[in-house]
């Protein structure tokens, strides 16, 4: 499915309904996912039509969190929900303005599927931006949600988690990603659950 026209209804195997992502996610190969986004200049309605779109492509996937370029829309902005019970957020052009210490986390990417690596990254982070009403927003976050806003961050500055990798892991995961590419152009692969998937 391609395009924001809204959710698509499909059927579980059960026969249950069910809502279905209403983006298709961009994978690595693909040159938007390379690109630097656009600051958001309008936070408007029509933000918010793509933030439900975007939160219901990231359910679905399922991910924890989900950038604005892994749906080919070149703005910075993007969706999470940690699952700590206080649902789906959004950050509008987010900056991280502190960061400290050094934490390793086996690191996935839903424009990545299937592969993960090790990737050390500050531990602790400051990010301010504004959210769906235009406020500022002052997050301080550290271990994983600070992870995950770092990875969300990269994809709006067209970094993927492979430009992350250190030498002795850049050798193995080229040819991993060669092969995931290959496995792409002949049929979709689905992520793999219970990876770090954002
Ligand atoms: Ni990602």
């Amino acid at each position: 499915m391609v395009g924001g026209a809204g959710l698509g209804v499909g059927h579980r195997g059960d026969g249950s309904l069910l809502l279905m992502a209403p983006y298709e996610i961009r994978v690595i190969g693909d040159p938007v996912l390379k690109q630097r986004a656009v600051d958001v200049t309008d936070i408007d309605g029509r933000l918010a039509r793509l933030v439900e779109d975007m939160v219901q492509t990231m359910y679905d996937a399922p991910g924890l969190g989900l950038a604005a370029p892994q749906i080919g829309v070149q703005q910075r902005l993007f969706v999470w929900d940690l699952n700590d019970g206080t649902g789906a957020h959004t950050l509008v052009n987010p900056e991280i303005v502190e960061s400290a210490g050094e934490w390793s986390y086996l690191e996935g990417c839903l424009s990545v599927p299937g592969l993960s690596w090790e990737i050390v990254r500050p531990k602790d982070i400051h990010v301010v931006g504004r959210d769906l009403d235009g406020n500022e927003v002052s997050i301080e976050a550290t271990e994983l949600a600070g992870r995950m806003f770092q990875h969300e961050l990269d994809h709006l500055d067209g970094v993927l988690l492979v430009d992350r990798l250190d030498d002795d892991q850049a050798k193995d995961a080229r040819r991993q990603v060669r092969e995931l590419m290959w496995a792409i152009d002949e049929e979709p692969v689905a992520p793999r659950r219970g990876l770090s998937l954002r």
